[in-house]
C-alpha cells in the first residue's frame, strides 16, 4: 500500500480509527492475493477517512472515478443510507468482476452501480448532483476529471482526489514524467481556483479535499 508515513505510525493510526468491515477485509485480502498492483486500493485507514467524509457531508450520492476491485466503493456504500447510491467507474472488466463478487456478500452492495468504460465519457453522460466525488484513476486526466466533477458536485458536496503527493515526486522540478506533471498541474490549479477551498491532507499518498466556496 502506498504511504509516505512511517509504517508504525500508519498502523497506530489505523488501530485508532474505525475498523474495516468483514466484507471489505475479505475483498482486500483477495485483491492482495490475486491481483497485480493490489497496492492501488486505498486500504483501511484511507477507507475510514473516505467513510468519515461521506458521513460528514450526509452523502446520499457518491461518484467514484477508479473502482479497481471495489474496496473504496464498498467503504462509501457502507457510509451512506439504504436508499443512497455509489456510481463507480472502471475500465477493466476483470477488476470490476472481483468487486461484484464481494459486493454480493454485503448488505450495502446493492447501492453500488458499476459503470464500465472510460470514466471521462461516463462522467459526460451522468447527471448530478453528487455529494462526494472521489477521483482515483488515470492521473493524466486528473484536471479533466476535476473540471467535470465541479459541474456534477452538489453545493454542499466534497471532491476528494487521491495520490496528489505521488510518492513525494510532486516536489521534483522539472517533473520526471507526464503523470507527475499532471498531478502538479492539478494541485496548482485547485490552489489558485477562486471558486473552491481545499486542503491537501497528508494521509497515505495525499488526498486533496475540495469544496465550493459558496457552500462554506
Ligand atoms: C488506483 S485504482 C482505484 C482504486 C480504488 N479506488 C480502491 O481504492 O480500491 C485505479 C483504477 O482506475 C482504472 N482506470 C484507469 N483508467 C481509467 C479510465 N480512463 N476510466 C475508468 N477507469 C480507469 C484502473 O483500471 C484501476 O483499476
Amino acid at each position: 500500500m502506498k504511504t509516505l508515513v512511517a509504517s508504525e505510525i500508519e498502523s497506530y493510526a489505523q488501530a485508532h480509527s474505525m475498523p474495516e468491515s468483514d466484507v471489505a477485509r475479505t475483498l482486500r485480502e483477495e485483491t492482495q492475493r490475486t491481483m497485480e498492483y493490489a497496492q492501488m486500493l486505498v486500504g483501511p485507514l484511507e477507507g475510514a477517512f473516505l467513510k468519515m467524509m461521506a458521513q460528514l457531508v450526509g452523502a446520499k450520492r457518491v461518484l467514484e472515478i477508479g473502482m479497481f476491485t471495489g474496496y473504496s466503493a464498498l467503504c462509501f456504500a457502507e457510509a451512506i443510507p439504504g436508499d443512497g447510491r455509489v456510481v463507480t467507474c472502471e475500465i477493466d472488466e476483470s477488476s470490476a468482476a472481483l468487486g461484484r463478487k464481494h459486493f454480493a456478500n454485503s448488505l450495502h452492495g446493492k447501492k453500488i452501480e458499476i459503470r464500465l468504460g472510460p470514466a471521462l465519457e461516463t462522467m459526460r453522460e451522468l447527471a448530478g448532483p453528487f455529494d462526494v466525488i472521489f477521483i482515483d484513476a488515470d492521473k493524466i486526466n486528473y484536471l479533466n476529471y476535476y473540471h467535470r466533477a465541479l459541474d456534477l458536485l452538489s453545493p454542499t458536496g466534497v471532491i476528494l482526489i487521491d495520490n496528489v503527493l505521488w510518492d513525494g515526486d510532486v516536489l521534483k522540478q522539472p517533473p520526471p514524467d507526464e503523470k507527475t506533471a499532471a498531478i502538479q498541474e492539478l494541485n496548482r490549479t485547485v490552489a489558485g481556483d477562486p471558486r473552491v477551498t481545499a486542503v491537501l491532507v497528508t494521509i497515505r499518498d495525499g488526498v486533496l479535499v475540495i469544496r465550493e466556496k459558496a457552500s462554506v
